[in-house]
């Protein structure tokens, strides 16, 4: 995880580098921190823990800036967090001075290997390691400091090292150049008018431009203020492919809204729009996609599909499952990211592996992708950022063009993704047993769906007040049933994620067999009941927790269940099943934003977390 982000150009690189990095915060926010090579020439390194609103506040007299910098925002590692932990990391000499993204397994040893030579150190980091090695390197070599010998030493420390990272390196000797580097972690050059980038992602770029070049792993990239040249780790030129980021600056502003959350919650009906653009036709009852390099031969061949993903993406494969297995009768498997890529599951000749990622950064799911393919198997992503290093290396895939996703905690990619596995449910059913007029109903509710968001959308003020009442309980069931019971795990996620209220998901029925156990007049139940045929089943389960003096609220589509069997009562737009579960999803949103505002907690940036997670 962590975000870097490096300038170099005519213009102060302090302000560039703040914006970045707060565009960045996403990814972490432990700690934040700068180093900016100054008018005199010597590099002067800012660092502060908390967030990028605090080195900001530490930065408040114009610096002698050069217009060449790095710069970091922090999700702890190796080390707590601490000012010294706090990149960037100068070597003990202050020749070489760094920033890192991603994890060194074998830092230890390389520690102990330069303690031995005399090096020093000064924080309990990983990625102290990198800047001493290089500087060490440096030093060996005979040849006056330049270029050609930095690139070198960078060449030669890495070789010796083991994990994952992508980098930013300034060395002190050197006014007019900036270096990075990257494996497994992610990196972008933002190529300007005069002016040159590095970042995470193209988010802390696009206010200075749109044209970048996504670095791939085992590259060294070497910038001066109007060019770059890029190496492979074994020196052989990389010819660069330029690409245009397409997002628009206005997709990341928050507008009237109070939070990024509440602002994605509010974007879903564009968002769901934007996703299904295209890729209906109405005339024959089918969706279609553009990327996935599956023919239709193909398709009917597959035996299986395991989806894999982490977090909320998994959530989203798990009614994933229960939609293709439906409408296209496939048989489906979902794996945590980090379990598939360790365990060796025994798969089918003709699996189809399907990974979901928000941000296609997530490293367990990158790693599970390679593992997919290095057996052979065609994995095809449903990919929110464009360019990511998932959707870049999948054999196919169907972006979900949400934009810009902010708030930690994932809500409209999450209804895209279920909306973009229905309409795959959709493509693969009428690509084998789907019948016409069944195709025809599935495409005219997703038509609808938009709709029916803003609709659901209007009862904010009703679920504000219903937040409020519950804001005080200290626990929380959320049950469903069938592609419900993924939605309450959802549920449940969420309020964990941004109230820090402990809370579990659990299949209606199951919580007799267990969970029960927890129902007090203290532990409210929230229960979603489509109106379908379990609709009696899980009145029974509402029947239980009143029973226990639980309290209930019910999330449905029924008009007729009777108020007084809930506490609270929140009516959702009736729906076709396949688009059903995004209807629920979005009272169970705006039940977790406002129990959160209620609680005052920083909603946008909950504590330890952070959105796109690139470490093992
Ligand atoms: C992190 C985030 C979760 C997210 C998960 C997967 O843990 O905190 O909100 O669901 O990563 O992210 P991805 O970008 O792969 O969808």
């Amino acid at each position: 995880m962590c975000g870097i982000v490096g300038y170099i150009g005519h213009d102060n690189a302090t302000p560039i580098l703040l914006n970045g990095l707060k565009r960045l915060e996403y990814r972490g926010y432990d700690s934040a921190g700068l180093a900016i090579r100054q008018k005199d020439g010597s590099i002067k390194a800012t660092r502060r823990v908390g967030k990028v609103a605090n080195l900001a506040a530490a930065l408040t007299t114009e610096p002698e800036d050069s217009g060449l910098g790095i710069s970091h925002t922090r999700w702890a590692t190796h080390g707590g967090v601490t000012e010294p932990n706090t990149h960037p990391h100068a070597s003990w000499n202050k020749k070489i001075f760094l920033v890192h993204n991603g994890v060194i397994e074998n830092y230890q040893q390389l520690k102990t290997s330069l303690l031995a030579k005399g090096v020093t150190f000064e924080n309990e980091t990983d990625s102290e390691v990198l800047s001493n090695l290089i500087a060490y390197n440096l030093e060996q070599q005979s040849e006056e400091i330049s270029v050609k010998s930095v690139n070198k030493a960078i060449r030669t420390s890495l070789a010796s090292v083991e994990g994952t990272y992508g980098l930013a390196i300034l060395c002190s000797d050197l006014p007019d150049s900036l270096f990075g580097a990257r494996k497994g972690s992610p990196l972008i050059l933002g190529v300007g008018k005069n002016e040159m980038m590095l970042a995470s992602d193209a988010s802390a770029i696009r206010a200075r431009t749109r044209e970048v070049v996504y670095l791939d792993d085992n590259q060294i990239v070497t910038l001066n203020h109007d060019n770059f040249n890029i190496t492979t780790f074994e020196e052989t030129e990389v010819v660069p492919e330029i690409s245009t980021i397409s997002w628009k600056d206005e997709d990341a502003n928050l507008g009237d809204f109070e939070h990024y959350m509440l602002k994605e919650i509010h974007d879903q009906p564009s968002a769901l729009e934007n996703a299904f653009r295209g890729r209906l036709d109405m005339e024959e009852g089918i969706s279609k996609f553009g990327g996935l390099n599956l023919s239709r031969q193909a398709i009917r061949h597959i035996d299986r599909i395991t989806i894999v993903a982490c977090g909320t993406a998994w959530h989203a494969g798990l009614v994933g499952e229960y939609l293709i297995e439906k409408y296209a009768r496939i048989p489906v498997e979902v794996e945590y990211a980090s379990e598939f890529r360790y365990r060796n599951a025994p798969m089918d000749k003709n699996t189809l592996v399907i990974v979901i990622s928000q941000s296609g950064e997530t490293i367990d799911t990158l790693e599970a992708q390679r593992e997919a393919q290095r057996k052979g198997y065609h994995v095809i992503g449903i990919i929110n950022n464009v360019g990511s290093t998932i959707a870049r290396e999948n054999d196919g895939g169907i972006y979900q063009h949400s934009g810009p996703e902010i708030g930690v905690a994932s809500t409209k990619a999450f209804t895209s993704q279920l909306l973009i596995l229905s309409m795959l449910s959709i493509y693969f059913g009428r690509t084998r047993d789907l019948s016409y007029a069944d195709g025809c109903k599935m495409v005219d509710a997703i038509k609808e769906l938009p709709n029916l968001i803003k609709q659901t959308l209007e009862l904010s003020d009703s679920i504000k007040a219903i937040a409020k009442k519950f804001a005080h309980y200290h626990d929380f069931l959320f049950l469903g049933r069938l592609e419900m019971f993924p939605i309450a795990l959802e549920g449940a996620l969420k309020l964990k994620e941004i109230s820090y209220i402990h809370a579990e998901g659990y299949p209606s029925a199951e919580m007799k067999h267990g969970p029960i156990a927890l129902i007090s007049e203290d532990c409210p139940s929230i229960v979603i009941v489509p109106d379908d045929e379990t609709l009696k089943k899980n009145l029974s389960s509402v029947q239980e927790v009143k029973a226990r003096k639980g309290k209930v609220i019910i999330i449905t589509d029924s008009h007729d269940i009777p108020s007084s069997l809930a506490d609270e009562l929140i009516i959702v737009p009736k729906a076709h099943n396949c688009v059903r579960p995004i209807l629920m999803t979005i009272p169970l949103q705006l039940i977790s934003y406002y129990i959160a505002v209620e609680l005052g907690k920083d909603v946008d940036k909950p504590r330890n977390l952070a959105k796109s997670v690139t470490v093992e």
